[in-house]
Formats: C-alpha cells, sequence, structure tokens
C-alpha cells in the first residue's frame, strides 16, 4: 500500500495509526458484532464513544467546567449563523475583524440577521497581515473572528484582549495544534475535517452563560441549548465521525498533548519556510514573517505559469493538494497535525529541486 502525500486544506489527512485502529474494528466494534455505525445512538455501545470523545476534548484543551461541549453538524459554516441567531440579540452590534474569506463569510450570514461592523481588517493588504489595532466598544455583542486563515495562510499567535466583550473564534483549521486558554474565548467552533476527523461532525464549544441569551423561539435545531441539554444526542449524531474524533484525540493523547503536538507542528513548519526563505525569492510567501500559519503554507512563483508546472510536477511527485485555494491560485501545502514531518521533509526536497531543475 503506498500513502500519498497529502498535503489537502480539508478534508486533510489522517493519523495512519487512527484509520488502521477503526479499519481493526470496522465489522466488530468491541465485541458488539456491529460496526459503530451500526450502533442505535441511544445505545450504551455509543454513549461510552460519545463521553469519551467529551471527556478527552476536555482534558487534551484543558476546558473548564463554566463550558459546554458540543458536536453538531452544518459544518462551521452553519455556526456562521447560529451564532448571531443565538447570541446577537435585537439593537446589538457583532464586531467581525475580517483576515480572510471566511471571516468574510462569518460577516455575510451575520448581517443577514442583524447589525454587523468591522472593527478591524487586513483586506487592504491581500490578508497577508493579522490586525492589532482593532476597534472595540464594551457594547458589542460579540467579537468574531478566524483564528487560522486557511486560503490566506495566516494565523492569529495571540488573541486580542476583548474585556467583557464575548471572544467568539472560528478555530476550524488549527484547533488541537497548539496550547490554548480556553477561558479567554466566548464560543469556539471548529468543522473536524482538518485537525479533529473527517468530515460531519462541527465542534462547538461555548461559555455557559452565553446559552441564556437565545430567544425561545428559533427553530429546534438552531438553538444551542437544544443541544446542550441533550448532550448533543436530540437527534441522530454523526455517530462514525464521533467515534473516528475520539480515536484522533486518544491520538494526540498519545503523543504528549498539544504541547508536543505544538512543537512537531513548529518543525513542519519550519521546513517550508525555510526552504522559501532561502530561496532568493524564487519561492515567496504569501503571509507577512509574524504572521505565517503553522497550518497552512502558502507560496507563489514567478509565474502562473511556472506555477502549474509546479503543482503538475508535484502531483506527479506523489504530492496531493499542494495548488491554492481556487479564489487566489498560487501555491499551498496544508501541514495540519496527521501530515507527518516525513512529508514534509519530501515537500521541501522537491522544492529544493525544482527550483534547480527550472
Ligand atoms: C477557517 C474556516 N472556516 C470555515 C470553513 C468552512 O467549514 P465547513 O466546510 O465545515 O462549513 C473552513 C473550510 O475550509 C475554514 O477553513
Amino acid at each position: 500500500m503506498k500513502r500519498a502525500f497529502n498535503f489537502n486544506a480539508g478534508p486533510a489527512a489522517l493519523p495512519l495509526e487512527v484509520l488502521q485502529e477503526a479499519q481493526a474494528e470496522l465489522l466488530d466494534f468491541q465485541g458488539t458484532g456491529m460496526s459503530v455505525m451500526e450502533l442505535s445512538h441511544r445505545s450504551k455501545d455509543y454513549d461510552a464513544v460519545h463521553n469519551k470523545a467529551k471527556e478527552l476534548l476536555t482534558k487534551l484543551l484543558n476546558i473548564p467546567d463554566n463550558y459546554e461541549i458540543l458536536f453538531l453538524q452544518g459544518g462551521a459554516s452553519l455556526q456562521f449563523a447560529m451564532v448571531p441567531m443565538n447570541l446577537l440579540a435585537p439593537g446589538k452590534v457583532a464586531n467581525v475583524i475580517l483576515t480572510g474569506v471566511w471571516s468574510e463569510k462569518a460577516l455575510y450570514e451575520i448581517e443577514k440577521l442583524g447589525e454587523a461592523k468591522i472593527g478591524g481588517s487586513s483586506k487592504d493588504a491581500a490578508y497577508k497581515y493579522i490586525p492589532t489595532e482593532l476597534e472595540i466598544d464594551p457594547s458589542d455583542a460579540y467579537v468574531h473572528l478566524t483564528s487560522n486563515n486557511t486560503i490566506y495562510g495566516t494565523q492569529w499567535r495571540e488573541f486580542p484582549d476583548t474585556k467583557d466583550v464575548p471572544l467568539v473564534v472560528d478555530m476550524s483549521s488549527d484547533i488541537l495544534s497548539r496550547p490554548l486558554d480556553v477561558s479567554k474565548f466566548g464560543i469556539i467552533y471548529a468543522g473536524a475535517q482538518k485537525n479533529l476527523g473527517p468530515s460531519g461532525v462541527t465542534v462547538v464549544i461555548i461559555r455557559k452563560d452565553l446559552l441564556d441569551s437565545a430567544d425561545d423561539n428559533l427553530p429546534t435545531m438552531l438553538k444551542y441549548t437544544t443541544h446542550v441539554k441533550s448532550n448533543s444526542l436530540y437527534n441522530t449524531p454523526p455517530t462514525f465521525g464521533i467515534y473516528l474524533l475520539s480515536l484522533v484525540l486518544e491520538w494526540v493523547d498519545r503523543l504528549g498533548g498539544v504541547e508536543a503536538v505544538n512543537k512537531i507542528n513548529e518543525s513542519k513548519a519550519k521546513l517550508i519556510y525555510d526552504a522559501i526563505d532561502e530561496s532568493d525569492g524564487y519561492y515567496v510567501g504569501h503571509a507577512e514573517k509574524d504572521a505565517r500559519s503553522l497550518m497552512n503554507v502558502t507560496f507563489n512563483l514567478a509565474s502562473e505559469e511556472l506555477e502549474k508546472k509546479f503543482i503538475k510536477e508535484a502531483l506527479a511527485a506523489g504530492f496531493v493538494g499542494i495548488a491554492g485555494h481556487r479564489s487566489i491560485g498560487g501555491c499551498r501545502a496544508s501541514i495540519y497535525n496527521a501530515v507527518p514531518v516525513e512529508a514534509c521533509e519530501a515537500l521541501r526536497d522537491f522544492m529544493l529541486e525544482f527550483k534547480k531543475n527550472n
């Protein structure tokens, strides 16, 4: 069996060990005589899987007691709307920090439902940096930002202190990649398909006091309290996805937790950023150095034609997912937790070789 060097942006590489574990118990999950996919979501066997995922997430992210963990569906994109539905009372304003396409999309949904303002933006410079001058008013309903900009390859190193205004963060592309002080956030949400598991599960971590503000007339499925009250089992959850999430969390735990994973991520990113920085301008990184993402390395070559050749030859050499997002082009290597160091070393070697030959 040959595994690809998978640099996809999401769905993305999963740890080989996790896939092997899932394969080994695919037909008979822990003596039940069934696949996890075939268990009732109301059974004791499934309950153990569901609660283990919550316990592991609590342990790995050190989630305090005054937070709830939800497993929802609809992707991070549904959270763009669910957050304002639940948090943005009439007459209040949501404060959105724009750092890329995904925060623009979050803003777009908020504006359908209520009032929003832009408290900071790096749009003027093709989203190459993370804005530091933010305008936050104590009366803002919440501040929304995207912690890692999957498309532009920038990442917040430190989060702003929003004081009493709840900070809502879309962490779809860097959750579980580094240590986090969860107590600084009102809501953290993430589609699972980059660092947590397969697509189909959305993790929401919400501070309990924020649950009180939702209008009673919200549709049942769109209200956070529905899912809190039912332990995310109001309707049928994505059981197999949650099971895989629990295996990914066990894998991170075995590696030594998020601190250990962060160190590995730093060394992986360094391999590729060094190849860019030491190329005498042959490869040009999109992000400003102090805003560089450890998850998505974005770069350009001298011309679109050369980029096409690079991507084509990379694919032929076994590197998958190197083309930049369709909205901005260029090249991108997504190096989430499960992308092995060896894959990054191989990409670095390929970049050096390509430069020599072209
Ligand atoms: C930062 C970020 N937010 C949101 C999304 C959208 O996620 P979903 O497809 O789960 O709705 C993505 C997808 O790539 C993303 O990278």
